[in-house]
């Protein structure tokens, strides 16, 4: 009984599956992608008595290519063997044992390819790309922002003091950190407030709109309790650590029907995207989370602080917002039958120097956030803020930075402190 038939063509409704997989030490690649198959599917280490000819029919997964030499594996599953609505319990079956087998030596979820019926049950993201820039009215040009920094520590009262500067500063987004949650320094509800009214501020000295991203990362139902919250004072925006909250969570987050946005870190995904040859890729992440709905998703720098080559997230960035992404030798094609784009976000070690470099790779559609490179600047925070915003206009007028900072004070402090 095997599960490879390489001579099968994978039907349009079929989810596929392209692993990268090292088998044991004495066992060849076509033993570790049966064992791959068999796990994920409805297999075991065993034959089975229970495992009738009908079930194996209609469910077995298909091994339909081996590629010995880069160790890849591509499975077919019908989608029947799924609940097409239940992400969590896909994961679990092509993401979930396989992992773990003595049977196979590393693996890596390269890619999934998901199925116009599976992914018709989705909602995808509410706002998108589009969305995003109806709320607030920014059409040309990606979006700046910043992380309060320290990321921890500061009072809610500075904190939404931090904010309004870098909010008049020129930045059109303020966001908290990823472990920034109700501490007994700086508590939810008066940041919340606070910093509203500091927006509201902000919004009326500069005639722009301005984005506050509140973590609500916490227990599901106090996730809740602070969405409801922030629902009621009318921001148009959370932020979740999607990852760290788990798939049932902001599944379920997104069904709940709130009206603003989702802004996802994605912080502790390293745990399971870092290694090359184990793990699950960000690009398969990304489509999932793009799948439950954020409207922004961090996806690397190529140039900050975070890991990550520049050709990887640039895949990401076209996974998140192309309507039909093209196949190449490391991702399949995948259509989205009208699942919104999503905001691409570049976070992690940025200062302007890195501006004009990170909209050649990623393009117009993304949010540039420094958290360090606004509050290091050795004016603070406002004059930190300007500079991100002249470096913007800088790469929009297509002047280089070095240029534009002969006349521009707070660009050139920037580059002085950040690029030496
Ligand atoms: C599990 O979920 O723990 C596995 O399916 C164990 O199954 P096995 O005993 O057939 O390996
Ligand atoms: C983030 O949450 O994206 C980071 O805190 C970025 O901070 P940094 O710009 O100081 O690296
Ligand atoms: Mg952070």
């Amino acid at each position: 009984m095997t599960y490879i038939e390489l001579d099968y063509q994978p039907k349009e409704s079929d989810l596929l599956v392209w692993f990268y997989a090292e088998p044991p030490e004495g066992k060849d690649m076509r033993y570790v992608a049966d064992r791959i198959a068999e796990e994920s599917s409805i297999g075991t280490w065993t034959d089975l008595k229970t495992l009738l000819p009908d079930i194996w029919e209609k469910l077995s997964a298909r091994v339909y290519e081996i590629d010995e030499d880069r160790k890849y594996v591509k499975v077919a599953y019908p989608l029947h063997l799924f609940e097409a609505e239940n992400m969590p319990a896909i994961l679990a079956s092509v993401a979930g044992n396989v992992f773990g087998m003595k049977s196979v030596e590393n693996l890596r979820v390269l890619d999934i390819r998901f199925p116009r019926g599976l992914i018709e049950k989705y909602p995808g993201p509410r706002y998108g790309v589009e969305g995003v820039r109806e709320i607030t009215g920014v059409y040309d040009r990606p979006f700046l922002g910043t992380i309060i920094k320290p990321k921890i520590g500061l009072p809610a009262k500075m904190h939404a003091e931090v904010a309004y500067q870098a909010w008049a500063g020129g930045l059109d987004i303020v966001k908290d950190d990823e472990n920034l949650a109700s501490q007994d320094f700086n508590r939810f509800e008066e940041r919340l407030y606070l910093t509203l009214e500091k927006k509201d501020l902000a919004e009326e000295e500069t005639g722009e709109k301005k984005i506050y991203l509140i973590n609500i990362t916490a227990p599901y139902r106090e996730m809740i309790r602070r969405a409801e919250l922030v629902q009621d004072a009318g921001n148009e925006f959370v932020m979740i650590d999607v990852f760290i909250v788990g798939f049932s969570s902001l599944q379920s987050y997104r069904e709940e029907g709130f009206r603003m946005a989702i802004h996802a870190h994605r912080a502790m995904h390293a745990a399971i995207t870092r290694n090359p040859r184990h793990g699950i890729t960000m690009l398969t992440l990304a489509k999932v989370y793009r799948l439950l709905g954020v409207d922004n998703l961090h996806i690397g720098t190529a140039v900050g602080k975070m890991e990550g080559s520049a050709e990887e997230i640039s895949s990401i960035r076209e996974e998140i917002q192309l309507e039909n992404v093209p196949g190449n030798s490391m991702r399949f094609a995948q259509d989205w039958y009208g699942i919104k784009s999503v905001l691409a976000v570049a976070s992690g070690g940025l200062h302007p120097g890195h501006v004009p470099a990170v909209v050649d790779i990623l393009g117009k559609d993304i949010v540039i956030q420094a958290g360090g490179g606004v509050h290091g600047h050795p004016d603070g925070t406002m004059k930190g803020a300007t500079a991100m915003r002249q470096a913007l206009e800088a790469k929009m007028l297509g002047i280089s930075l070095e240029e534009y900072a002969k006349d521009h004070e707070e660009l050139k402090k920037a580059l002085e402190k950040f690029t030496r």
